[in-house]
């Protein structure tokens, strides 16, 4: 019979940092609350919601899912099963779009397959002089990438389609951003772990890994303005294949950056301003 939180956090089969998340979730308090008041007695009822959580991740349902929401450039963003779950590494293909668009006023961005928004409402946030537009196939992640706009207060438009295939306005964009689904729809990863629970159109292209950041490629030059830049994400061993994508394009000034763990995990390249 559990009685305590300590109690309880002794008793879960979670990792502490898990068990201690789902009751800050169950009893809408912050850590600290939870180490000042781990001794008082519980509610059944709270007890009987924790176990519900509980047993969600046991199942295995990522805890991104379970809490709704997830951190990202220092920020909390809402995540639903409908949206991939941010992943850290994603904070580069942001600081490789800041950097990209530094010395311009009001930058042109677009932002192709949003999500959950991060990455557009991220851009939107830390250069509010920009005009940011994010797409996405998917009309449930758009409501989800909508909600985190409105509620972390990021002006930005939104259109559904297919890659470039809707409405993008008229003008030709400073930068466009993306990281699509690039897991070849061989690999056995997707049937293990979080990923299990991830919507597939965002993980996988249905082909090689490479098919959408080819469509994307190819498709750039006509959407950017002259001296764009398009910043991609892409797998831990795609580098070298995107940046002959981006020099077979006519782009210029092709690199891929490396993330944390020293793995090249984005590429840009800048459109040359007599691009034909
Ligand atoms: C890897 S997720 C990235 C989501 C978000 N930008 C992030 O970084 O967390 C790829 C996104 O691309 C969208 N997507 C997949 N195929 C697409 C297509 N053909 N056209 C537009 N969006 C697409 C998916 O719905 C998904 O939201």
């Amino acid at each position: 019979m559990i009685g305590t939180l300590r109690e309880s956090l002794a008793a879960s089969p979670l990792p502490r940092l898990e068990a201690r998340l789902l009751w800050q979730r169950v009893l809408g308090v912050p850590h600290a609350w939870l180490i000042a008041h781990d001794a008082d007695p519980l509610e059944p009822a709270q007890v009987a919601a924790y176990q519900a959580l509980e047993a969600r991740r046991l199942a295995g349902e990522p805890i991104a899912y379970i809490l709704g929401v997830r951190e990202f450039f220092g920020r909390d963003f809402q995540v639903t099963p409908a949206v991939l779950i941010p992943r850290p590494d994603t904070e580069l293909l942001v600081e490789c779009g800041l950097r990209a668009v530094r010395a311009l006023r009001a930058p042109r961005v677009l932002d192709l397959g949003t999500g959950s928004g991060i990455v557009a409402v991220t851009l939107a946030l830390e250069r509010p002089d920009a005009q940011v537009r994010a797409t996405d196939c998917s009309a449930e992640a758009l409501d989800v990438a909508r909600m985190n706009a409105r509620v972390l207060g990021a002006k930005l438009l939104f259109s559904h389609g297919n890659w470039y295939d809707t409405e993008l306005g008229s003008a030709g964009f400073d930068l466009i951003v993306s990281n699509p689904p690039y897991i070849d729809a061989q690999d056995a990863h997707l049937g293990r772990g979080d990923l299990r629970f991830e919507p597939a159109g965002a993980l996988t292209d249905g082909a090689d890994g490479l098919q959408a950041l080819r469509e994307i490629v190819q498709g750039a030059p006509d959407h950017l303005a002259p001296g764009g830049f398009l910043c991609v994400e892409h797998g831990w061993d795609q580098a070298a294949a995107v940046r002959s994508l981006f020099l077979r394009r006519g782009f210029a000034d092709v690199a891929s950056e490396r993330d944390l763990s020293g793995i090249e995990r984005v590429t840009r390249g800048r459109l040359p301003a007599g691009f034909s």
